[in-house]
């Protein structure tokens, strides 16, 4: 470390009148592991595609060895051995592992390339230990494989400063500690990392310097060993923020779900999920703790009637619903917050008026005698981006040009704005900084607090333990125990999570 290998001075970049990145200067030594912070919004993205060649600054100049560089697009970067994992992936599903890395690099792909980049790729792999069967179909692998192939992408085309949009948000603990690896051997070749995350304690771990971002400028940059993470909150928002909630204890005995052995087949690189029961009051948020891909989503899914279960039954405030239909289900009081929000969660090409009305808008007051009264639509898209913080405050604007907080904002507006009685929220702060998590956290609240029933599925435990009145440990689609936040230690929920049944078991509960 020491030496200078890449400047970005005074960057300012407008999207018309929004100004993403204001005078930004940023720094990037050899060897370096250059954290950037910041809450959703703050321009990371933004700035890292400045220096990717995908947007052009308006102001600033990059430099590269101390020379300027000028980029007009994505292939000068890459000729300048600047790598990009995006935060959402930019993969070509129905191409094998190997096409897609080869891709846009050949403009012609010879067999004799193809065999070529094949000896090459999997000498990539094998030197970074990482595990790709290159003919399968990127569309049958799983996020993490996905993210694997991103990786060698840019390995392969020689990157020297490997620039990661959020690359843990989509995996899993084992996962992380992978890519890690990765990158440890990655700059102890000289090489140099710019990584964004909003997870505190990865950029504490993996980083030697951090760059926080806020409304666009670079507030500060520090050593990372010299801060500590409740620091690095601070730098963000400019406040101190902990997880920590009031919660008013759960006084109803009214069940408002109920499963009953519940057993559904699972989705790809999951588990299915055998004999699942639970119950979840009026006023009660259950957490579901568990490492992802632990049939967390399937069970997400058997509740809103997405997923068909083979066996078993679920009723709803004592009803049973085991057969009714999603649209059903969401008429009577379901929200839904999936997991998914670009695919399942939003229309990306429309307007956030539009969006917040998706699953009411064939009904009064926005539907009266089969027409449509787009006056009352944008008047609720007006006071929803109002209420639910959204920035821009421009309803009219595509949801495609939110940042990923925004787009999550406006989901839940969306949903909680027609009072549900039961919240089904999936990873509902993923990719989210912690203003906008405590301020999810907060609208679960206030659902709880409206006497609504919320099923928390996250695999962020701090999240769970934090939110939940109550938490359940799923692996392997099967539920390992149930206990309170507080009353057991981390160790053994670990253990728990990792396959291990809770041993005590409460009075009444279910064996
Ligand atoms: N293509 C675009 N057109 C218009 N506005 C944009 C565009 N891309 C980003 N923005 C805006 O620029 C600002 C910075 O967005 P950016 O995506 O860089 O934030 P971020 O820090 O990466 O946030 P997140 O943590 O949510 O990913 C946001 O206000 C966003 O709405
Ligand atoms: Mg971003």
């Amino acid at each position: 470390m020491g030496e200078k290998l890449l400047e970005m001075r005074h960057v300012t970049k407008r999207f018309g009148k929004l100004i993403a990145n204001r005078n930004v200067d940023l720094d990037l030594e050899r060897g370096e592991v250059h954290a950037l912070l910041g809450e959703n919004g703050a321009g990371k993205t933004t700035l890292m595609n400045c220096l990717y060649g995908i947007y052009a600054p308006e102001e600033g100049e990059i430099l590269l060895n101390g020379e300027p560089l000028k980029l007009s697009g994505p292939k000068d970067a890459i000729a300048h051995n600047i790598g990009m994992v995006h935060q959402h992936f930019m993969l070509v599903p129905p191409l094998t592992v190997l096409q897609n890395i080869v891709l846009g690099q050949e403009c012609k792909i010879t067999p004799m390339d193809l065999s070529k980049a094949r000896t090459k790729v999997e000498d990539l792999c094998e030197r970074y230990h990482l595990q790709l069967d290159l003919d399968e179909k990127v569309a049958d692998l799983s996020v993490g494989a996905q993210q694997r192939v991103e990786l060698i992408k840019a390995l392969y085309r020689g990157a020297d400063i490997l620039i990661l949009d959020e690359p843990t948000a989509v995996l899993t603990p084992p996962e992380v500690e992978g890519l890690f690896d990765i990158l440890h051997q990655f700059v102890a070749q000289g090489k140099s990392i710019i990584i964004i995350s909003h997870k505190l304690w990865e950029v504490k771990r993996i980083s030697d310097r951090v760059t926080v971002l806020r409304s666009g400028e670079a507030v500060s940059t520090v050593f990372t060993k010299d801060v500590e993470q409740e620091d690095l909150a601070a730098m963000m928002v400019g406040k101190r923020v902990t997880l920590e909630y009031d919660k008013a204890p759960v006084t109803s005995q009214k069940d408002i779900l109920e499963l009953k052995d519940v057993s559904a087949k699972s989705g790809q690189n999951a588990s299915s999920l055998k004999n699942v029961s639970l119950h979840i009051r009026e006023g009660e948020v259950l957490g579901v703790a568990g490492v992802d891909g632990n049939g967390q989503l399937e069970l997400s899914e058997v509740i809103m009637g997405l997923r068909p279960i083979q066996s078993g039954s679920v009723r709803y405030r004592g009803e049973d619903i085991t057969q009714v239909s999603t649209r059903r289900r969401i008429e009577s009081g379901f929200a839904h917050i999936p997991e998914e929000r670009m695919t399942q969660g939003l229309v990306m090409n429309f307007t956030l008026s539009e969006n917040m009305i998706l699953n009411c808008y064939d009904k009064p007051p926005f539907t009266v005698h089969h027409l449509f009264d787009s006056k009352k639509m944008k008047a609720n898209g007006e006071k929803l981006v109002e209420d639910y913080d959204v920035r821009p405050r421009t309803p009219e604007a595509l949801a495609r040009s939110l940042s990923g907080g925004n787009q999550q904002k406006v989901i839940i507006a969306r949903e909680f704005s027609q009072d549900p009685q039961l919240v089904v929220a999936v990873q509902p702060t993923r990719g989210l900084d912690i203003g906008a998590s405590d301020f999810v956290h907060q609208k679960l609240l206030g659902q709880k607090a409206k006497g609504a029933g919320v099923l928390l599925i996250s695999a962020d435990l701090d999240e769970v333990l934090a939110v939940s009145d109550r938490v359940i440990v799923i692996n392997e689609g099967e539920i390992m125990g149930e206990f309170v936040p507080g009353e057991i230690d981390y160790a053994e929920i670990g253990l728990m999570m990792g396959g291990t049944r809770r041993t005590v078991k409460k009075e009444g509960e279910l064996a």
